[in-house]
């Protein structure tokens, strides 16, 4: 059931909708057209639809005369199309080569590795990590770059969602391998994943808010992803630096073009070097050599 209003009765609107049907409703307000729409999603067409329908244009005339704008006050009541959230996002992950060093790829997907390409065979559910995502993208290729065949590097994957950075790094051979993140059910899809990929006993997944870690720790790592947003980068620089080991690489990802600068200085003042950043859409991700 949505309500087009303006902007200055959203919270009117809102309430009246929520006290009448027990439902909290969402508003939005499009720049281009300032319109207001405010909807609550109910679970069945409600009963005596006319009736209700009447008092809610009776309300909304009542706070018109009252002098709050209400702009078009359009009411609209449209049935929303099942659609299941955990299938829907199939469609737009495909396979994802970085080089023929790595292929990653959806559970449903029948491409083969190419031969000594490493394969991370994913199912992301609902946390965030597909591949697909410029900012994971970076990320991926950090993870490619800068793996030395021999030797001994361990990996942090700050964020992890799917698990598709942590499972990359056991695939590319970095070990150890911890995964933090503070949501339970990306802990969840990251273990399950690891599993799938048989790489459970290479990884600790903890969930953990990163706000909350010690600034110091004498537990230190060759690598650190971190693709957050900039203001926990900015905001939890100790916790994340101080997990980095001298010579160690930090990939810093998740953030909008126009914030790169602020994040680029906060670590370079911290004493890190910056050794590579690429820009894609809106996004700007960098590597920093501590
Ligand atoms: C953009 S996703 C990155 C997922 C994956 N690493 C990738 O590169 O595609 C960011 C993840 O960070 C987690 N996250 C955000 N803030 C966090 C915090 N304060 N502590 C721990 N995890 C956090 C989110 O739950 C989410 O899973």
């Amino acid at each position: 059931l949505s309500v087009s209003t303006a902007s200055a009765a959203a919270d009117a609107v809102s309430d009246w909708l929520e006290n009448r049907f027990g439902k909290p409703a969402t508003s939005y307000t499009s720049v281009a057209s300032h319109e207001t729409i405010v909807t609550s999603y109910l679970d069945k067409r409600p009963s005596s639809w006319t009736k209700q329908r009447a008092a809610l244009r009776a309300y909304l005339r009542h706070a018109k005369n009252s002098g709050l704008p209400t702009g078009s006050a359009r009411i609209s009541l449209r049935p929303v199309p099942p659609q299941d959230w955990t299938e829907s996002w199939k469609r737009h992950f495909r396979p994802l080569e970085i080089g023929p060093t790595l292929l990653i790829k959806p559970s449903w997907s029948a491409r083969v590795p190419l031969p000594g390409q490493a394969l991370v065979v994913l199912d992301p559910g609902l946390s965030f990590g597909t591949g697909q995502h410029p900012t994971t993208g970076f990320c991926l290729r950090c993870l490619v770059a800068n793996r030395q065949a021999r030797a001994k590097q361990s990996f942090l994957d700050i964020g992890t969602g799917s698990g598709i950075l942590a499972i990359a790094a056991a695939k590319l051979g970095y070990t150890p391998i911890e995964a933090l993140d503070f949501d339970p059910q990306a802990i969840r899809t990251g273990r399950q994943n690891a599993v799938n990929n048989d790489v459970c006993g290479k990884i600790q997944f903890r969930r953990v808010d990163i706000n909350r870690l010690p600034c110091r720790s004498t537990v230190k790592f060759t690598m650190i992803c971190a693709n957050l947003v900039s203001t926990i980068l900015l905001q939890c620089q100790s916790q994340i630096l101080a997990r980095l080991e001298r010579g160690g690489i930090i990939v810093l990802a998740g953030i909008l073009k126009k914030e790169f600068s602020s994040v680029r200085k906060a670590y370079e003042a911290a004493g890190l070097k910056h050794i590579s950043s690429q820009a894609e859409n809106e996004w700007r991700s960098g590597a920093f050599q501590s």
